[in-house]
């Protein structure tokens, strides 16, 4: 098949890929410059293990073009643009609706639009009164929400759990399902609507059960329980499973916070108070201030403090670094006057660049150093706040020798050996684990 993708982030790089890999021949508009220049470079334009290699293997059936307009006849487009948060929480649709609207202007008849990127149920129905049905020109709206995750991403792609297609017209439903031909997936067939709730439900679901865990893992501290082994327990139950029940300073990421907000959003929109919702949320946001508070009693105060934040990154294998735990907690330290050094192999943050050969001041007590001993160096405290295996595999007796008293480690993710740190001295202090 002819298939444009619209938007070259996370999901349209990797469904382009993808498809191209799968056989259809591709081309993805990108309109941002620097993105585009990497593009043609055959470079993607964020860190995807495996991606650049896709993008090479993908020849001559994956194009690149910087407007919906130059894209020619397609089949099938699908829309993968940014859908940031607004104000107030909800979805920020504007570059769907703007790509909805060139397509809708430029497409051949007969087009499938397919949107990937997640927008708050209700949306497509409203797309599709507003702009494709008018246009009458034979084009059909499709939902086929994405649940690939980052820094996993050619993996999920290409064993999905479902493939959901959410359709009014049937042959536009076997259109998009025949885009995902030998992908081995069940197919679930719906409407527009129920698609777009299966990915907020499904995102909500996860984000639940994180904060779930967190909230047992903060209880487990003043019983006396240990949050390994009851997260262990509790996994055991197939009806529960083992995934997801990792306790720490919470979820991050450019999906699950925003998604739960524009849920949220959209059911206080629909005269609906989503309580459990909001408590999620809640609890994840009071994670994050929870290790500024322990920071605060076991340093005797934070002002002047010397504190190392271990992980930029929003999660191992990615260097993306929206709503990051440890870039949060780090810019609360420094705002509480702790002299803060944080230290990430990978993160790119906004306006620095990528990651520095010397120290970067992000802003006042708020520096980024170029490895992992440069952070620590003197300080009296370090946060570990993303599970980077060069954390956990460090040498963290020398790195107690470079550390200053009291020597605390939060281990923000429960991911290094509590027991071995505190027989070297250092004062350990994980989530809802017993020492
Ligand atoms: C998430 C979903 O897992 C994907 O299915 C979905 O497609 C994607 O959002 C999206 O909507 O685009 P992603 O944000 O890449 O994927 O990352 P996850 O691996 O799900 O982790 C999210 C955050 O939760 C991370 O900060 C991670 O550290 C945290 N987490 C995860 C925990 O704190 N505990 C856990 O047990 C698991």
């Amino acid at each position: 098949m002819r298939v444009g993708v619209v938007g070259a982030g996370y999901v349209g790089l990797v469904a382009a890929a993808g498809l191209a890999l799968g056989g259809h021949q591709t081309v993805i508009a990108e309109a941002n410059p620097s993105r585009l220049a990497r593009l043609r470079e055959r470079r993607a334009p964020f860190l995807e293990p495996g991606l650049d290699e896709w993008l090479r293997r993908a020849g001559e059936r994956l194009s690149v073009v910087s407007s919906v307009r130059e894209m020619g006849p397609r089949d099938a487009i699908m829309i993968a643009v940014g859908t940031p948060s607004g104000v107030s929480g909800q979805g920020d649709l504007t570059q769907v609706r703007q790509a909805v609207e060139e397509v809708v202007r430029t497409a051949a008849p007969g087009t499938v639009i397919v949107m990937k990127s997640t927008v708050p149920p209700g949306t497509g129905r409203e797309l599709v009164r507003q702009y494709v049905a008018p246009a009458r020109r034979g084009l059909a709206y499709v939902s086929n929400p994405e649940f690939l995750r980052e820094g996993k991403a050619l993996h999920d792609w290409l064993h999905p759990d479902r493939i959901v297609v959410g359709a009014e017209e049937a042959w536009a439903a076997e259109r998009v399902a025949e885009l995902y031909r030998g992908i081995d997936a069940p197919v679930l067939r719906t409407d527009i609507t129920s698609a777009e709730m299966i990915k907020y439900a499904a995102n909500a679901l996860l984000a639940t059960k994180i904060s779930f865990i967190n909230e047992i893992a903060n209880l487990c501290e003043l019983v006396g329980a240990h949050i390994d082994d009851v997260a262990t327990g509790v996994g055991m139950d197939p009806r529960l499973g083992p995934h997801f029940l990792q306790a720490g300073i919470g979820y991050g990421g450019s999906c699950f916070p925003k998604d739960t907000r524009a849920l949220y959003f959209t059911a206080a929109v629909n005269g609906y108070a989503f309580e459990l919702l909001r408590a999620v949320i809640e609890v994840n946001r009071r994670q994050r201030i929870r290790v500024v508070h322990r920071l605060n009693t076991l340093l005797g105060g934070l002002a002047e403090r010397s504190v190392a934040v271990l992980g930029l990154a929003f999660k191992p294998g990615t260097d993306d670094t929206r709503e990051s735990p440890g870039l949060e907690i780090a810019r609360t330290l420094a705002g509480y006057g702790a002299k803060v050094q944080v230290y990430d192999p990978a993160a790119v943050l906004p306006d620095s660049g990528g990651p520095p050969g010397s120290p970067v001041v992000l802003s006042p007590g708020l520096v980024r150093v170029a490895s992992l001993e440069d952070a620590v160096r003197s300080a009296q405290a370090v946060v570990v706040a993303t599970e980077w295996p060069e954390f956990v595999e460090a040498d963290w007796e020398r790195l107690y020798r470079l550390m200053a008293a009291p020597r605390v480690v939060f281990d923000g993710r429960n991911c290094l050996d509590a027991a071995r740190l505190a027989a070297m001295g250092f004062r350990y202090v994980g989530v809802g684990r017993r020492v």
